[in-house]
């Protein structure tokens, strides 16, 4: 059988978009209020709505998923030059927070099932240095919060979350946002739900309210009075009315991906040489990717079979290589701190992202799909 080229160009996700019109009525709605940004009745109510999607008890939005982390880090009052073990199979996001708020990123491997930080390793890279974990819920699987959790507690450790890949994600019923002591969730428009930028902070602690408040904000506490050193984070009434409007649809987005992944999943899941990892069974998935595995006794390399994607007008992602530890600005410097990464370093030569969004036709998924299983360059 011939592989088709596609006429269209697919790439690996398309923005969630609403309705222009419901988008316009709300920017009809700031035009009159005359309040664009600091706080406005948008970023209010988009706050209100997702403490109840992500259950949580308190939402703090940012413009990024970025400087939400770095606050996160921050409110954290982690000491200068302390260790934060992380896993380096990661967006370059995750490693740059923490060494802009002064402290090392000492990078641990990976479970070869979710990719996530392999807790198991986690106790032989601690140190009288270390502050803090750092896990990253890699494509939407979750970390293994319960053993992270007893090991932060044994240690007196704190325990930050990167959730950019996890939004709705629930463990048990439990909204993800509610482990450790604090969540990053990034809503930038790659991500199933988006505020176009965008990104917010999930914690169970109610005193962390204030201090993220005022670091969100230059640290201003009232017209006279600067309490912290922060930063300008605060998300604008175009980007809650974005949220808002998209909060009406992420679900539906949802079902299709669904959908969609069953197309993959029953097509893939018996071809020799190519896994496709699975959500654990008290996990709800959030629809964010869909990575394959290509082993080694798949006919091509995982090169190969991008570079056979992108002449068919198809661009797959290799997500997460190059790993956070081969990027020029870590390699041979003394501002991280590398462990044994035998899982890493396989996984990110074989891992790839294929296309992932609603309105992907089911006969380009099925084309994709073909050309896995061919196996030819
Ligand atoms: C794992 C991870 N962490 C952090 C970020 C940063 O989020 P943002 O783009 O909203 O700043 C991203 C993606 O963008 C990500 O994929």
């Amino acid at each position: 059988m011939t592989i088709k080229c596609i006429n269209k160009k697919t790439y690996v996700t398309q923005p969630l978009l609403p309705d222009i019109n419901n988008f316009v009525r709300h920017v009809e709605d700031i035009w009159e209020s005359k309040w664009l940004t600091n706080m406005g009745a948008k970023h209010n109510e988009l706050e209100n709505q997702l403490q109840d999607v992500l259950k949580v008890s308190n939402v703090s939005l940012f413009n990024n998923g970025t400087i939400a982390l770095l606050t996160a880090l921050k409110a954290m009052n982690l000491p200068y030059g302390s260790e934060i073990i992380t896993t380096p199979f990661t967006f370059a996001a995750t490693p740059h927070c923490i060494v802009w708020n002064n402290c090392k990123p000492v990078f641990c491997d990976i479970e070869p099932n979710t990719m996530t930080i392999d807790a198991d390793k986690i106790e032989d890279l601690i140190t009288p240095n270390t502050s803090a974990i750092l896990g990253v819920h890699v494509y939407g699987f979750p970390c293994n919060v319960e053993k992270i959790d007893k090991i932060a507690q044994k240690h007196n450790l704190k325990v930050i979350y990167d959730a950019a890949h996890a939004f709705s994600t629930e463990i048990n019923g439990r909204g993800i946002g509610t482990f450790g002591d604090i969540t990053m969730f990034s809503f930038h428009a790659t991500k199933l739900f988006n505020s176009i930028e965008g990104g917010c902070l999930t914690y169970n602690d109610e005193t962390l309210k204030r201090k993220i408040y005022n670091l969100r904000n230059f640290g201003i506490q009232s017209e006279e009075i600067v309490e912290d050193v922060g930063i300008n984070g605060k998300m604008n009434e175009f980007q809650a009315a974005m949220g808002l409007e998209n909060l009406k649809i992420f679900r539906e987005e949802q079902n299709k991906r669904y959908i969609l992944k069953s197309i993959y999943d029953s097509n893939l899941s018996m071809v020799k040489g190519i896994r496709v990892p699975q959500m654990p069974d008290y996990t709800t998935n959030s629809y964010q990717y869909y990575p394959i595995i290509i082993d080694d006794d798949y006919p091509i390399s995982r090169d190969e079979l991008h570079e056979k994607f992108n002449t068919m007008n198809i661009f797959t992602r290799k997500y997460f290589y190059p790993a956070c530890h081969d990027y020029e600005c870590y390699k041979n410097t003394l501002s991280v701190k590398l462990s044994n990464l035998p899982v890493v370093d396989d996984l990110k030569q074989k891992v790839l992202c294929l296309p992932y969004y609603g309105s992907l036709d089911s006969a380009v998924a099925n084309t994709i799909c073909e050309a896995i299983k061919s196996g030819k360059q």
